[in-house]
């Protein structure tokens, strides 16, 4: 089923009722942007990590040459010396230009704001009259972009044409970004919140780091900064992993953590939250090679998504164009997913060719050096020259070209995910509505989370048909064998038919019920989530049926 029109409302509702995810610190009114994993939605989560983990970094596609490919792990601190920050420019630069209302305070920012207004058709007049007065004093609508601006413009000025029992046919002028006018006009311009007549205030840079101290003194000295992003901590860790690890160019370092922004206006469920989970590699090679390593990675993440049931209508890389690429950056992908809850796809992974910014940063900053230096070609080219030490080569002042065949900055492919982002999608993806048969034929409405068996939190239920006649027993000797493998769930409460329907709302692949038949043969069925249908096998071969499926 096309999940584009899931009304959000209703999986946030069965998202809380079955524990996948609550609002954090709700008893006290909970907390914008901060949320929490249930028990279900903490295994939902963790088959993500780790399914990245395996297939990134333990058990990687092999390279665009057919090669096999290195990838290390690192865990590092989310609290890093602040000159890390300076060196990557998140200190001076990471901020968002944001907008607050003068009346009701809220605060936007200023590139999700769009600024439209409207004109009616006039009979017998070939002249516009702008509705509801004159362009400054038009609306504005909060959106994730164009078209998703354009049909909130519609919605709020037919809202408009009714409150004034205007009857003529509306034109609405195409939404402008509120970043596209000159701040002096922002005083003009009206709060996109309903029934809030306010205007705005002029935007103001706003810095995304969550900012604390160290130590017992709260001075500027003490500062610090939970980290935005994971890569950093990779790329001051480059010198340590290369010298404890004796890895070679190309290889990539992962890691996945948490990172923090005091994003303005969180918003779309976790979407956009405060705190988030990253999954991020930086990939290093010879700068010779990065375009074919971008393309590699690009192409290998993408097609990650489909391998865990993201349906390729849903899933939209987007190549940036030139004019949004960050200046270090020769190309960049977002793999963008179409989420339910806008027109638009929006940004799951970024796939970021960062040239050799982020380590001669760091080496400018810190003095410490970040080059490569290729031993195995050095050798190689041994009988070119007449030493074997680099450094009395240097003397000979050799090209640069002919340097960087042996030392150079290496070049970063970053492919960066967000755990939260992906988890989000991967429930949307799974909400299903469908009507099946009960017990007595009748239809009746089912909702099923359809999660590829790898992600799912559940990986099999066991009933006993009856809780008598031994089938629990039977029941409960499989549950503990198989709760040695996955994580599977005893249920033996209520009819089979309610206790299907509890497990298909949580996703759980297979069912499994013990009957009479089972304390004869010892075969059990196995009932698919997905095609409904049942087949009888040995109990002993349970655990490798469901080995199959996770692949
Ligand atoms: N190191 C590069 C970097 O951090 P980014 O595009 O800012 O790039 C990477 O973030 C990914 O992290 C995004 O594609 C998204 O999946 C996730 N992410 C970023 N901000 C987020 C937020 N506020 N809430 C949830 N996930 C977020």
């Amino acid at each position: 089923m096309a999940t584009a029109k899931l009304d959000m409302s209703k999986l946030e509702s069965l998202c809380r009722r079955r524990g996948f995810i609550f609002g954090s610190s709700e008893i006290y009114g909970g907390i914008n942007g901060f949320w929490d994993y249930g028990p279900l939605g903490v295994e939902l989560k963790k088959n993500i990590k780790d399914a990245w983990w395996q297939d990134m970094v333990r058990n990687p596609p092999p390279g665009p040459d057919g090669q096999e490919i290195t990838m290390v792990g690192l865990d590092c601190s989310i609290i890093m010396n602040p000159k890390v920050w300076e060196a990557s420019g998140h200190v001076g630069g990471f901020s968002d230009p944001m907008v607050d209302c003068k009346t009701c305070k809220r605060r936007f920012r200023a590139d999700k704001v769009f600024w439209s207004f409207v004109a009616t058709g006039v009979e017998g007049s070939d002249k516009p009259i702008l509705y509801p007065g004159t362009p400054v004093d038009g609306f504005c609508v909060e959106a994730n972009g164009h078209k998703e601006a354009m049909e909130l413009c519609n919605e709020k000025a037919h809202k408009l044409a009714r409150k004034s029992k205007e009857r003529l046919p509306l034109t609405i002028m195409v939404p402008i970004p509120l970043n596209a006018f000159s701040p002096e006009n922002y005083g003009t311009l009206p709060c996109p919140t309903t029934d809030c007549d306010g205007t705005l205030t002029e935007p103001r840079a706003f810095n995304l780091m969550f900012q604390t101290y160290v130590g017992a003194i709260q001075d500027a000295a003490n500062i610090a900064y939970l980290r935005p992003e994971t890569a950093q901590g990779i790329f001051v860790n480059f010198r340590n992993v290369l010298d404890s690890s004796r890895v070679k160019l190309p290889f990539g370092i992962a890691q996945v953590g948490k990172a923090f922004r005091n994003e303005i206006n969180p918003r779309n469920y976790t979407f956009r939250s405060r705190e988030f989970e990253q999954m991020e590699i930086e990939f290093f090679c010879h700068p010779a090679e990065s375009m074919k390593w971008y393309e590699y990675w690009r192409d290998v993440r993408k097609n990650w998504y489909s391998t865990l049931g993201i349906k390729s209508d849903n899933l939209k890389p987007r190549e940036q164009d030139e004019k949004e690429l960050a200046h270090y950056s020769k190309a960049t992908t977002d793999i963008e997913y179409m989420f339910p809850f806008s027109e638009e796809p929006q940004e799951l992974e970024g796939v970021a060719h960062r040239g050799a910014f982020d380590l001669t940063a760091h080496m400018t900053k810190s003095g410490k050096d970040l080059t490569y230096f290729d031993e195995d070609a050095w050798n190689r080219d041994a009988a070119n020259r007449k030493t074997n030490s680099f450094k009395e080569w240097l003397k000979t002042n050799p090209p640069r070209e002919e340097i960087e065949k042996y030392q150079y900055v290496p070049h970063v492919v970053e492919p960066s995910a967000g755990a939260d982002r992906f988890t989000l999608a991967v429930l949307c993806e799974a909400y299903t509505e469908d009507k099946q048969p009960d017990a007595k034929g009748n239809l009746e409405e089912r909702l099923v989370m359809r999660f590829h068996p790898r992600l799912a939190p559940i990986k099999a239920a066991i009933f006993p048909l009856v809780k008598k006649d031994g089938m629990p027993e039977k029941a409960q000797a499989l549950y503990r064998e198989l709760k040695k493998h996955f994580k599977v769930e005893y249920d033996d409460g209520g009819a089979v038919g309610r206790r299907y329907r509890r497990q298909d709302e949580i996703g759980t692949p297979f069912c499994i019920t013990i009957d009479g038949d089972t304390l004869k043969d010892d075969t059990v069925t196995i009932r698919d989530r997905d095609t409904l249908q049942q087949r009888r096998v040995p109990m002993a071969g349970v655990l490798e049926e469901i080995r199959k499926a996770l692949g």
